[in-house]
């Protein structure tokens, strides 16, 4: 078969190398794609929200399969369209996937169906909402309703500072029509877990639980990024936890969309906070596979997903039990260019790659490269997901920082702490 996957980022490269396994599979496309994409399949450019265009192309190569990465297509209702078209594609509707692309649909949705989140206020006039953190006081969480690329979301610790954030965002619009409403919420304190699920609308199948670093710097210190690693398992997240996770928080909120007329198939991601007392809460949904976090969890993946995600579009998930996983520790290192996540810099030569092609243990997907020749070159943003798995944290630690350090390339910047938390947590 053949199948046409959405998106080039570090999440596309581990989505197109795991389907390039399945035996049912005989070619794949990309689009946009990026360097290291390009070697297992056809990279083509076309504007990933020119529906029509990308309708077009799927006829005219008779795809048999079409996969969604990234946000932005699902929340303009690319689903909708290929259906319509009938095209077998995975992913949400538009109105499913507003769990993701309106903050304010997510909420309204838990508070209806009683799925543990953080309490929340939703505001469409500034002075209201000025009003309202003058009487509450910091800390809160100030958010814009709309898709921000990943910064519209405010941790406030300081009341100045939240009123010049509804400032910026209410009145002046950074984030344009995503600020025309905006959430305040109660701040949870914890641990943060990124918890992912395939369902076709009905029943669940849970990934492997992992952990982002939204944060540039060791020790999250800096700005936001869209994630500079990740490492799955996570230690504290035992069975006990996942039965609760799957019932109260995934398979619910499933439940919930379908009864709201949103039958919802595709990935369902949980942005958790695992409270002090162990309890977990919903601190966003997402509506896809997240990136960093598909890269270790696919690399330890087993199960031939092209068929996962196939019982998922036929609506028979329910026949699939589990997912098989290799053994061990997965961890993800994300090395950006310089200037991210500002600016940044492309078109530097990257060198070291060969040497980590052959090893078992280690994968280089690739986000912001581009092939010319033999060679690849930075094309900004985030470069490379360097993904080692070893029998132990300290292992796959030791494992994976020895690859990034074969790893060259001018400006190149990454975090030096991707897995110690979890080190922190087994000595607790
Ligand atoms: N209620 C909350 N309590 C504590 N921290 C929060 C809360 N809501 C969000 N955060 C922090 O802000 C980050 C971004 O918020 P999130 O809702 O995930 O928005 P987005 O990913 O769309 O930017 C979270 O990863 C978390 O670190
Ligand atoms: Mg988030």
């Amino acid at each position: 078969m053949k199948v046409l996957l959405i998106g080039g980022g570090g999440r596309e490269h581990a989505l197109a190398w795991k389907i390039s396994q399945s035996k049912k599979v005989h070619s794949i496309y990309c689009i946009p794609g990026n360097g290291g994409i390009s070697e297992i399949a056809d990279c083509v450019n076309i504007d990933i929200h020119d529906l029509g265009g990308l309708v077009r192309f799927t006829k005219q190569e008779h795809i048999d399969m079409v996969v969604v990465g990234p946000e932005n297509p699902l929340a303009i209702g690319i689903v909708d369209h290929f259906e319509e078209e009938g095209i077998p594609i995975f992913g949400p509707r538009k109105k499913g996937a507003q769990i993701e692309s309106s903050k304010v649909f997510a909420k309204n949705l838990m508070e209806k169906y009683n799925i543990p989140t953080a309490s929340f206020k939703v505001f469409h006039n500034y002075q209201n909402a000025y009003d309202y953190v003058n009487e509450i006081g910091a800390p809160y969480v100030i958010k814009a309703d709309g898709l921000a690329a990943g910064k519209g979301a405010y941790v406030i610790k300081d009341n100045n500072e939240g009123k010049m954030v509804l400032r910026n965002v209410m009145l002046d619009r950074i984030h344009g029509d995503a600020g025309e409403r905006v959430i305040i919420e109660q701040f949870l304190p914890g641990i943060e877990a990124s918890y992912l699920a395939f369902t076709d609308g009905k029943s669940i199948l849970p990934l492997l639980a992992s952990q982002d670093h939204k944060p540039l710097l060791d020790y999250d210190k800096g700005p936001n990024t869209g994630g500079m690693g990740a490492y799955t398992p996570i230690p504290f997240i035992d069975n006990r936890m996942e039965i609760e996770i799957n019932s109260t928080i995934m398979k619910r909120t499933i439940d919930a969309l379908k009864s709201e007329g949103a039958d919802y198939t595709g990935v369902l991601y949980g942005g958790l906070m695992i409270m002090e007392e162990r309890k977990p809460y919903v601190i966003e949904f997402n509506a896809r596979l997240g990136d960093p976090e598909t890269q270790p969890i696919l690399f330890k993946m087993q199960s031939d997903i092209v068929q996962v995600i196939q019982s998922c579009i036929d609506g028979n998930l329910d026949e699939t039990k589990t997912i098989e996983w290799r053994e061990g520790v997965s961890i993800c290192v994300v090395i950006a260019s310089r200037g991210y996540p500002e600016k940044s810099e492309k078109g530097i030569i990257i060198k070291g790659l060969d040497d980590l092609k052959n090893r078992k243990d280690v994968m280089v997907f690739h986000a912001g490269t581009k092939k010319r020749g033999n060679d690849f070159f930075t094309a900004g943003g985030r470069v490379l997901g360097v993904t080692a798995i070893g029998e132990t944290y300290s292992d796959a630690i030791k494992k994976v920082y020895d690859a990034v350090s074969c790893i060259k390339f001018e400006g190149m910047q990454y975090r030096k702490d991707i897995g110690a938390k979890a080190l922190s947590y087994l000595e607790k």
